[in-house]
């Protein structure tokens, strides 16, 4: 495990970006925790559209569906 911070970009109309040594819990509302992987990428793209076929991650859907994002309040 990394000690250097772990940073999280929130990409207009797309995933987030995080950056850093994570883990994720890919496991489901029964087993919460239990599938959770040590992700080795530097970048892993997540997912908030809630179209991605291979969810967690973003697999580009959200270009296809026109997903669109707020702004962050100023
Ligand atoms: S944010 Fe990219 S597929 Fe959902």
């Amino acid at each position: 495990m990394s000690d250097e911070p772990v940073e999280v970009f929130a990409c207009p109309n797309g995933p987030f970006l995080v950056r850093g040594d994570i883990t994720i819990d890919v496991g489901d509302a029964e087993n919460p925790g239990g599938g959770a992987q040590r992700d080795q990428r530097r970048v892993v793209a997540l997912c908030r559209c809630g179209a991605s076929s291979i969810r967690p991650y973003c697999d580009g859907t959200h270009k296809v569906i026109g997903f669109r994002t707020v702004p962050p309040a100023r």
